[in-house]
């Protein structure tokens, strides 16, 4: 299956997933799905079918892990705009789950959908077992302080400050970059990737994972707030530390070039034939959203 039909099949399982739930506590139900909702470009449950379908062939295998890495992330960006973050009124060309439902409804649908997330993991792992459980250990533990929050701890303590390369690469491998090795080591773990391809998958999630965060700060200074479908100049404004503070725009052009260079190296280096995850790749460095 193509990336576009993928894409599809992932934006039905998250409309569905909500639907008809809730009683008295409907309202985060509303909350979540709303920022659920088509917008996002569903990169990284599209990385896990990808990586999934370098080996395997029902995706209905693999959907729901798919799935529940966007909640994560979708719960990631609800909080990451709150007030006390980066304050931002702009997601997915939509106001913001705070502007809209405000904020303690915000922090309990972002709350909510690391839950379901969990869920979900935890009863595909039930169904489908051992490989299952070790995507869905990957997946959380990606998701957690030594990932994910880790990196968005060192950015909130690195506003207003200039920091050490090191903590600037940490930042980003964590903040953005665990969570998309994750994905993509999860879809290859389900679908029976030898060790020596996770290997290389190991390698090439971590340097796109890069690549993605050095592109997304690229895309604050020199986006367009109607494609990119957020505020532009965010860094900016809140004195964030970033790859364009301490590296400038034009260098960090040639790291995302680099970078993706390497990733593609990377992806040839397999006996599958990788070139749909190849043009994603692509994609990712070219895009302007
Ligand atoms: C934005 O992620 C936040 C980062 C982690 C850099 P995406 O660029 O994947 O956002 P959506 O999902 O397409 O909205
Ligand atoms: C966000 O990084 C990383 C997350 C874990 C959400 P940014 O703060 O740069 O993401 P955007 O630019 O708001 O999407
Ligand atoms: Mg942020
Ligand atoms: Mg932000
Ligand atoms: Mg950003």
């Amino acid at each position: 299956m193509k990336a576009q039909q993928l894409k599809e099949e992932i934006d039905k399982w998250l409309e569905q997933y909500f639907q008809g739930k809730g009683g008295y506590n409907k309202l985060i139900y509303e909350a979540m799905s709303y920022s659920l909702s088509v917008g996002g470009k569903r990169i990284r449950p599209l990385l896990t079918m990808l990586t999934y379908g370098l080996y395997g062939e029902n995706y209905s295998e693999v959907i729901e892990v798919a799935g529940a890495i966007e909640m994560i992330h979708t719960y990631s960006l609800i909080h990451d705009d709150l007030p006390s973050m980066d304050n931002d009124d702009l997601r997915r060309g939509k106001p913001t789950c705070h502007r809209v439902y405000g904020e303690a409804m915000a922090i309990l649908a972002g709350d909510g959908l690391l839950n379901e997330a969990a869920n979900v993991l935890i009863k595909h792992a039930l169904k489908h077992g051992e490989k299952a459980l070790e995507a869905a250990n990957i997946i959380l533990e990606a998701s957690g302080v030594e990932g994910m929050i880790g990196g968005q701890v060192v950015d909130i303590l690195s506003e207003d400050k200039k920091v050490d390369l090191d903590v600037l690469n940490y930042m980003h491998r964590q903040k953005t970059g665990a969570l998309i090795k994750a994905a993509i080591l999860a879809g290859a773990i389900i679908g029976g990737a030898s060790k020596e391809d996770l290997g290389i998958l190991d390698s090439y999630g971590e340097k796109l994972g890069l690549a993605f965060q050095v592109k997304d700060d690229i895309l604050d200074v020199i986006g367009d707030t109607n494609v990119l479908g957020k505020k532009v100049n965010s860094d900016l404004e809140n004195n964030k530390t970033t790859f364009i503070t301490e590296y400038g725009l034009e260098e960090c052009k040639k790291i995302c070039i680099d970078l993706t260079s390497e990733c593609i190296e990377l992806l040839k280096k397999l006996k599958v034939n990788t070139d749909d995850l190849q043009q994603l790749t692509n994609f990712l460095l070219t895009r302007e959203y």
